[in-house]
C-alpha cells in the first residue's frame, strides 16, 4: 500500500494536506447539481514545484488527481469522480505583475476573477471577461472552462485574452507556453489547447492575460416584451442594424420571478413575459445615448411593453447583481438539470421555440435565460413533481432532443459551462467520431496513465 498522505505531506507540508471528513465533504462537490464524490485526500500546493512533485508521484502510482479552482463550475469539472487526490490551487492567489505599459497581467491561478478585474482597473486597464460567478470563481478555473459571461458579446471569452500559460503536465513537466506579445506564431499554440481543456491536460500555474482600455461610460436598458418569442426576435435585428452592445441578455419571466423570490428584491418590469437587458459602453456618453436611441428604434418593431434606462453606475450595478443571481435563483427552486446551448445568433428564435416544444412534449418545465447576443441560452430543467423514473429517463431524452436541435441549427451543446462530468454522455451529438478519437489521442499524449481529472469530457 502506498502511503499517499505521507508522500503529500513530504511535498507540501502537513498543514496543507487534509483527510478529515469535514474537508473531504467540502471538496466532494462543485456547483453542479447535487453531485458529490468524496476524494481520498485534499492537497493545497504553494507553487509549480510542489505541483510538479505531486503529479510525478501520482503518475508513478496511478493515483487520480482532480485539479480544483474555486469549485464554481457547472459541469462537474472539479468533481473527484475517481476519488484520489483533489489538488486545490487556492494558495496560489497572487497577482504577479500588472504591466500598464504593455497592457498585460501575469497572475497565479487562485486569484478571484473580480479581484483581478479590480486591481487592473486601478491602472485604467480592463479585463472584461465576467462570468456570473466572478465574485467567487478563480481565474484558473476560467482558463480551464474557457469561461464567458455577458460581456463576451463585445469583448470575447477567456481564450481571447490568454497570451501565455505556464502549466504542469500530468507527468510532472513544467511547460511555459505562449509569450507576452500580442502576436505569436511560434509552433503549436499549446496555451490555447490548455484553455477549455477542463483540467484534463495540465494544471495551470501562471497565466498571462492581455488587457484592454477601460471604457469610460456605460448605460443599461431593460426592455420588456409580451412574449419570449418576440423578445428573442429583436436580438438579431439590433446587430443587423450595425449596433454592437457590450451585453445583451435574455430573461424570461420565470427566471426574473425566481430571482425576485430568491433575493427578496424587485426586478424592474417583473410582470413582463420576457425582458432584454442591453448594455452599451464607450468613451463618450453622447454616443451611448445615440446607440440606445437606435436600439429603441429597432426593438420598437417588436412592440415592447415598457423599458427603463439605468444611467448611473450604482443603478447599473444593482441590475447586474440581479442578473448575476439568476443562475442561483432558478437552481434554488428544486432539483434541476442545467444545459448551456449555443447557436448562431440569428437561429435563437428557432432554438427557443424548439426547446419549449420539446419540453411541452415531454411534460417537463424549463426556465430559459442567458446571453442572447451570443446565441447562448441557459436552460434549467426543473424536477418539480417528476418521479425518480421520469427524472432518470425522460429528462436525458429531452436533453438529447434539445441538443440535436441545437446542433441542427449550427450550434453546439455547451457555450461556456463545459462538458466536464455531467455532459459527457452527449459529446458525440456535437463532435464526430474521428474528432473524438483525435482528442482522446491528445489526452493520451499528455496523460499516458490517465491520472489527471479522469472520467471527464469523454465517456
Ligand atoms: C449565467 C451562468 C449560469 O450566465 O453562466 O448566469
Ligand atoms: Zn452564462
Amino acid at each position: 500500500m502506498i502511503d499517499i498522505k505521507s508522500a503529500l505531506t513530504d511535498i507540501c507540508g502537513e498543514e496543507n494536506v487534509y483527510d478529515d471528513k469535514y474537508t473531504l465533504e467540502i471538496y466532494s462537490k462543485d456547483n453542479t447539481e447535487k453531485l458529490s464524490f468524496l476524494p481520498q485526500i485534499v492537497v493545497k500546493p504553494k507553487d509549480k514545484y510542489e505541483i510538479s512533485e505531486v503529479l510525478a508521484f501520482a503518475n508513478e502510482f496511478r493515483i487520480p488527481v482532480t485539479p480544483r479552482g474555486a469549485g464554481t463550475g457547472l459541469s462537474g469539472g472539479a468533481l473527484p469522480v475517481k476519488k484520489g487526490i483533489v489538488l486545490s490551487v487556492e494558495r496560489m492567489n497572487k497577482i504577479l505583475n500588472i504591466d500598464k505599459k504593455n497592457f498585460f497581467v501575469e497572475t497565479q491561478p487562485g486569484v478571484i476573477t473580480r479581484k483581478l478585474q479590480d486591481e487592473v482597473e486601478k491602472y485604467g486597464l480592463y479585463y472584461p471577461v465576467d462570468p456570473a460567478s466572478r465574485e467567487s470563481c478563480f481565474i484558473g478555473g476560467n482558463i480551464a472552462e474557457n469561461s464567458g459571461g455577458p460581456r463576451a458579446l463585445k469583448y470575447g471569452v477567456t481564450k481571447d485574452y490568454v497570451l501565455g500559460l505556464e502549466f504542469v503536465t500530468p507527468t510532472g513537466e513544467v511547460i511555459d507556453s505562449g509569450s507576452k506579445t500580442l502576436k505569436n506564431t511560434t509552433g503549436y499554440n499549446l496555451s490555447q489547447l490548455i484553455v477549455g481543456s477542463e483540467g484534463t491536460l495540465g494544471i495551470v500555474t501562471k497565466i498571462t492575460l492581455k488587457l484592454v482600455t477601460k471604457p469610460k461610460f456605460r448605460k443599461l436598458m431593460l426592455v420588456a416584451f409580451s412574449s419570449p418569442e418576440k423578445c428573442i426576435e429583436a436580438v438579431s435585428e439590433i446587430f443587423i442594424r450595425g449596433l454592437h452592445p457590450s451585453a445583451l441578455e435574455f430573461l424570461e419571466k420565470a427566471a426574473i420571478n425566481a430571482t425576485e423570490n430568491h433575493l427578496g428584491k424587485a426586478f424592474p418590469n417583473s410582470r413582463a413575459e420576457a425582458q432584454l437587458l442591453i448594455e452599451v459602453d464607450g468613451m463618450t456618453e453622447e454616443i451611448l445615448y445615440e446607440e440606445l436611441e437606435e436600439i429603441s428604434d429597432v426593438v420598437e418593431k417588436f412592440k415592447p411593453t415598457g423599458s427603463i434606462v439605468a444611467e448611473d453606475n450604482n443603478k447599473i450595478e444593482e441590475i447586474w447583481a440581479l442578473r448575476r443571481a439568476v443562475g442561483e435563483a432558478v437552481k434554488s427552486i428544486c432539483e434541476y438539470k442545467e444545459e448551456d446551448t449555443v447557436v448562431p445568433r440569428y437561429r435563437m428564435p428557432e432554438l427557443l421555440k424548439g426547446i419549449k416544444e420539446i419540453c411541452r412534449g415531454f411534460g417537463i418545465r424549463a426556465i430559459c435565460y442567458g446571453h442572447a447576443g451570443d446565441g447562448n441560452l441557459h436552460i434549467n430543467i426543473l424536477r418539480d413533481s417528476l418521479s425518480d423514473d421520469e427524472w432518470k429517463t425522460k429528462v436525458p431524452e429531452a436533453v438529447e432532443e434539445i441538443f440535436r436541435l441545437t446542433v441542427s441549427l449550427g450550434g453546439t451543446i455547451t457555450g461556456e459551462h463545459g462538458i466536464g462530468y455531467s455532459q459527457k454522455r452527449y459529446l458525440s451529438l456535437a463532435l464526430s467520431k474521428q474528432e473524438i478519437e483525435l482528442q482522446k489521442k491528445i489526452k493520451k499524449l499528455f496523460d499516458p496513465k490517465n491520472i489527471l481529472n479522469p472520467d471527464k469530457i469523454f465517456m
